[in-house]
């Protein structure tokens, strides 16, 4: 399968899988035994206050790597972009938590998760006038062009992006000067193998688009971005679970 190809094929496999599960806990996601929904939520540290809003319907539609919320604070934006945003429990969380933030916008390809996003966002009318949702393909972000963002969150999608040169290009221009890319996502700990990554199904659950973490910090210093900063939150070989502070 060339590049293009299974680019393709890639987006639109994550695209059924996400729909699934967006309605449903079966799917490519029930044979996983990992945690989900306030479960998780609480596993991963988001506030019990926030967490408790939430219906349970719609705490089944997160899907996040970590907690963002401490650092989204920190970095004190006024703008926010999630990429991959899902069903948007972390832009409410952040409109709630950072009052700064008068600009908030988040970007996915699922319309499963979308409806469940409008849903969650119904729900809660004095934070959606501060939040726009878009639909579609963030590897195609020129064409959404979303209005540039002091920070851009990317909770679990980094690895699902196939062309990671090509993105962060267009990413970098999504960002204010003095912008942040604060990912959530994994890194290898090890080398994968032989054709691990050809499988598109081995990337659904972010492990096939994984690199290592000097393959990252070349990608960025190739298009003038720098990998300020890489804690590891979880070692599960061959992956590490990561918060990665990216800067323009
Ligand atoms: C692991 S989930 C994380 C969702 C959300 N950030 C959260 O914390 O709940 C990955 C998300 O990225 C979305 N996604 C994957 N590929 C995408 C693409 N090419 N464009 C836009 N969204 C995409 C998926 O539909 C899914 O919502």
């Amino acid at each position: 399968m060339d590049r293009a190809a299974f680019s393709h094929r890639l987006t639109t496999t994550l695209q059924d899988m996400y729909d699934r599960a967006a309605t449903s806990r079966q799917g490519l996601l029930s044979p996983v035994p990992v945690s989900r929904g306030g479960e998780l939520l609480r596993q991963l540290g988001y506030p019990e206050e926030l967490i408790r809003q939430i219906p349970e319907k719609l705490q089944d539609c997160a899907f996040p790597c970590a907690n963002p919320l401490p650092r989204i604070t920190e970095f004190e934006p006024e703008s926010l972009l999630d990429l991959g945003c899902g069903a948007g429990l972390d832009l409410l969380f952040a409109a709630r938590t950072c009052p700064q933030l008068d600009r908030l916008a988040g970007i996915e390809n699922s319309t499963g998760l979308r409806d469940q996003a409008k849903k969650l966002l119904g729900r809660f009318p004095e934070e959606k006038k501060r939040i726009t949702l878009h639909a579609g393909d963030f590897n195609r972000l020129q064409r959404i062009s979303p209005a540039p963002a002091d920070l851009i969150l990317m909770n679990g999608s980094f690895n699902l992006v196939y062309d990671k040169p090509a993105f962060l290009r267009q990413a970098k221009d999504a960002l204010n000067p003095e912008g942040t890319l604060l990912i959530y996502d994994f890194l290898l700990t090890e080398a994968l193998p032989e054709g691990f990554s050809r499988e598109p199904d081995n990337w659904l659950w972010n492990i096939g688009g994984a690199l290592p973490p000097a393959d990252l910090d070349r990608i960025a210093g190739s298009i003038g971005l720098q990998v300020e900063t890489i804690r590891k939150l979880e070692r599960i070989d061959p992956v590490v679970r990561c918060e990665i502070v990216i800067k323009r």
